[in-house]
């Protein structure tokens, strides 16, 4: 698989999103990553469906939306109707990951799960024929600009435990071009980096985006 930058808007101009998914995109971003938090599972509060549907018709690539939220479920249809393209659970948000996952597919979008740094990766081995993706949290999930914990043995793990399966492990927190070689070589090909692209740049310099992009 070819490695994919999926660029988290969670660091992007709040007041300029529509602008800045453009502007990612155009930079080179493959993916567009989307950090829905609730201030329940995780201690920060983003965004829900209304935004996730404005950004809809900005994105052309793939909309990536990484729920940070307990219960899932009830929201699942809001996401599909709001557009998204992969909808990402976490394990942990939940006694009933493989429903959720049935439900996220059954509602047409592709399904990921994600796991916190603290949880191994057993806890994903009978759900691993449902999902199109695995995320592998190398921060505590809820901000932006924090340091890489090293996850690269789970990374290789989940590796082996896919086999042949055509299924992405996606990296998210702390990515860089000092941290990316690493989790790359371990097996994962999606690379969420929020700090990482939109430093030093904005909608008014958009090429920094790019030359930060290509760095990763
Ligand atoms: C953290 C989010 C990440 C975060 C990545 O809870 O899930 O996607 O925005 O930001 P950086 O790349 O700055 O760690
Ligand atoms: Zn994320």
């Amino acid at each position: 698989m070819s490695i994919k930058i999926a660029p988290s808007i969670l660091s992007a101009d709040f007041a300029d999103f529509g602008r800045e998914i453009r502007a990612i995109e155009d930079q080179g971003a493959d993916w567009v990553h989307v950090d829905v938090m609730d201030g329940h599972f995780v201690p920060n509060l983003t965004f829900g469906p209304p935004a996730v549907k404005a950004f809809r018709p900005h994105v052309k690539t793939v909309m990536d939306v990484h729920l940070m939220i307990a219960p899932v479920d009830p929201f699942i249809e809001a996401y599909a109707v709001a557009g998204a393209d992969i909808l990402t659970a976490h394990v942990e948000a939940g006694p009933h990951i493989h429903r959720t996952l049935q439900a996220i597919r059954g509602a047409g979008m592709k399904a990921g799960v994600a796991l916190n740094p603290g949880t191994p990766a057993e806890a994903v081995a009978h759900v691993l024929d449902l999902v199109d993706l695995v995320c592998v949290m190398t921060v505590n999930p809820g901000f932006g600009g924090q340091s890489f914990i090293d996850m690269t043995g789970k990374v290789r793990q989940l590796r082996t435990m896919l086999g042949d399966r055509p299924v992405h492990i996606e990296i998210d927190g702390g990515v860089d071009p000092s941290t990316a070689p690493k989790v790359v070589a371990a097996g994962a090909d999606v690379l969420v980096a929020g700090s990482a692209v939109f430093k030093g740049g904005s909608v008014a310099e958009p090429e920094v985006y790019g030359r930060n992009i290509a760095a990763i």
